[in-house]
């Protein structure tokens, strides 16, 4: 069957499917789990996610490095994680902290070799971790040499991999390639100039525009074999699955995003063919799209709505508020039932074929003990790692590393646009293990590590939380083991919100499995608040801070959760 026949039969199983959710579901009903398809060890899965440049160093250059992710696996173990995501490790000039690739099938030298990526990867498999990579599938860098022959002006298999605009047509965006031997055309890049769009080919090409090219072009289909090629290559050397880089990227002028899920169903089939196992989670945020496209998990992140009315967007500080208001802000601004509306809309199109994740922050955004203490932050870990889907833990941010606004701009970290400034390189500074020289990240001098390390001398470091049995470390992992022992925290076991009123605190909600119930309750607030809840009988605490419950109601104290199993 072409390619086409096969875009528009999946299409038309998903709109049938998207229906049937939609009517079957109601977000007040006890929401039954079905577990999701998939591979089975998603179903308990909790990952971890490592920006493999400030992890540690194992060679003392300064910069971190696939042995010394290998060296503190057991580490990730002791957290209670169970799958790792690793930031690009390609060969790169590093434009874009690696988002720039030169070359998919090596890894970059400062990082080390493939066999250590292989040997990364058993080790892990021997702790029971699996290991999914970041798969840049939209771009490349200019350096990649399927660019730097798609640019020269002699017609090769390569020179329609990109999408190349006629000068005179003044493309927004386009840009010059230069050199005496480059075509004259420009090309389109996807992120930064530098990261030129590979070309998957346009969903509706204008027939004016002889340039937007349709996905059935042979070029278009060289570029979307080459990408599995890719894929190939890193499972066959053990990675079990891939975070995908902007995956709604792929396919332009796409409205309704028909051809870019049938160009993901596409690879889903392959995937579940030749690796069950494996697992594909993409960089959308937009679960109800992305899953039923052939994601098993989606995250809802900082450039959009839900995440923002949760966390706040790129945290515009005003005392305790943030702007525009989140629901985890000691100034009590927010609104829980705004991001339910939200929520429940991609749960219940997506709960019973995969997975949202929530993650706690990621190397583009602020981390959440930004503009809050370690109280606040507690309250939030309560949240994010009682709810169903995948967790994500942000490496440093189980020991409560600052984001530092102040530390240079490095390899693209720094953003600016109509948005404002976005300083990535905040969140991406040195892993803090000890109290030893630099952190115990690297042996170099402290002026060529990768990012400085934090200054202050209260910096948090696992060591010394490790010997705290209150620490924020042995309390991420508390919730875990938690989330591990109770049916009813597992990923896919029922979710149902029992108290969430518009501008009101404390958000409260079931979670269950059979008939274990446990209910969460969440006080971000400044102030105390109760919730009275009939249908609750008895609750007896698991593991709480400042709550109780105390004839049929929830009591809260200010910046406070409370986990209890209930008996009806
Ligand atoms: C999203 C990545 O998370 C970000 O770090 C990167 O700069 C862009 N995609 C471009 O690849």
């Amino acid at each position: 069957m072409s390619l086409e026949a096969r875009m528009h039969k999946s299409m038309i199983g998903r709109r049938v499917l998207s229906t049937i959710f939609y009517f079957a579901i109601d977000a007040a009903a006890p929401l039954h789990a079905e577990v999701p398809p998939g591979p089975k060890w998603l179903q308990t899965a909790v990952f971890y996610q490592v920006y493999p440049q400030s992890y540690f160093d194992s060679n003392g250059d300064g910069v971190g490095d696939l042995p010394g992710i290998t060296a503190k696996l057991d580490y990730i173990r002791s957290i209670g994680c169970n799958a790792i995501w690793i930031n690009p490790i390609y060969e790169s000039p590093f434009g874009d902290a690696g988002y720039d690739v030169a070359d998919f099938y090596q890894v970059a030298a400062r990082y080390g070799t493939n066999d250590d990526l292989k040997n990364l990867c058993a080790q892990a498999h021997k702790r029971g971790l699996h290991v999914c990579l970041d798969l840049v599938a939209g771009h490349t860098s200019v350096e990649n040499k399927w660019f730097q022959q798609s640019a020269l002006e002699q017609i090769n298999p390569y020179s329609n991999w990109y999408i190349w605009t006629p000068p005179e047509e003044k493309v927004p965006g386009s840009q010059l390639f230069p050199g005496e031997q480059h075509r004259r055309e420009r090309y389109l890049p996807n992120f930064f100039p530098f990261q030129p769009a590979l070309n998957y080919g346009y969903a509706r090409p204008d027939p004016k525009k002889p340039w937007q090219r349709p996905v059935t072009d042979p070029a278009c289909v060289a570029v979307r074999e080459e990408l599995r090629n890719v894929m190939k290559f890193w499972l066959d050397l053990g990675a079990d699955g891939f975070r995908v880089d902007m995956a709604a990227s792929l396919i332009r002028n796409d409205p309704d995003h028909e051809t870019i899920s049938a160009l993901w169903h596409y690879y889903r089939a392959w995937l579940d063919q030749h690796y069950p196992d494996a697992v594909f989670i993409s960089e959308w945020s937009d679960p109800a799209v992305a899953i039923p496209a052939g994601f098993h998990i989606d995250s809802l992140l900082q450039f959009r709505e839900p995440y923002q009315i949760l966390l706040g967007s790129e945290a515009r500080l005003d005392g305790d508020a943030r702007e525009p208001h989140a629901f985890f802000e000691r100034a009590g601004g927010g609104d829980i039932r705004a991001f339910l509306d939200e929520y429940l809309r991609h749960y219940a199109r997506t709960k019973d074929r995969g997975y949202i994740a929530i993650p706690t922050g990621n190397h583009d955004t602020p981390r959440p003990t930004w503009g809050r203490n370690e109280q606040d932050v507690r309250t939030i870990f309560a949240m994010l790692l009682t709810m169903p889907g995948v967790p994500f833990i942000y490496y440093g941010d189980e020991i409560g590393m600052k984001f530092l606004p102040e530390v240079p701009n490095k390899e693209g970290g720094t953003l600016r646009g109509n948005f404002g400034e976005v300083r990535r390189c905040g969140s991406r500074t040195p892993m803090q293990w000890s109290k030893e020289k630099n952190a115990g990240f690297s042996t170099a001098p402290a002026e060529t590590l990768y990012l400085p390390l934090d200054p202050t001398e209260s910096r948090p470091d696992v060591a010394t939380e490790e010997n705290d049995p209150a620490s924020l470390l042995n309390f991420t992992r508390a919730l875990l083991k938690l989330r591990r022992e109770r049916a009813a925290l597992a990923n896919a076991a029922d979710f149902r919100p029992l108290y969430a009123e518009k501008n009101g605190y404390p958000f409260v909600y079931l979670r269950q499995a059979g008939s274990e119930r446990i209910v969460v309750c969440i006080n971000p607030a400044g102030r105390p608040c109760a919730a009275a809840l009939e249908e609750v009988g008895q609750a007896k605490p698991l593991l709480v801070q400042d709550a109780a419950f105390r004839e049929g109601r929830f009591e809260m104290g200010p910046v406070s959760f409370g986990i209890f199993e209930v008996e009806r």
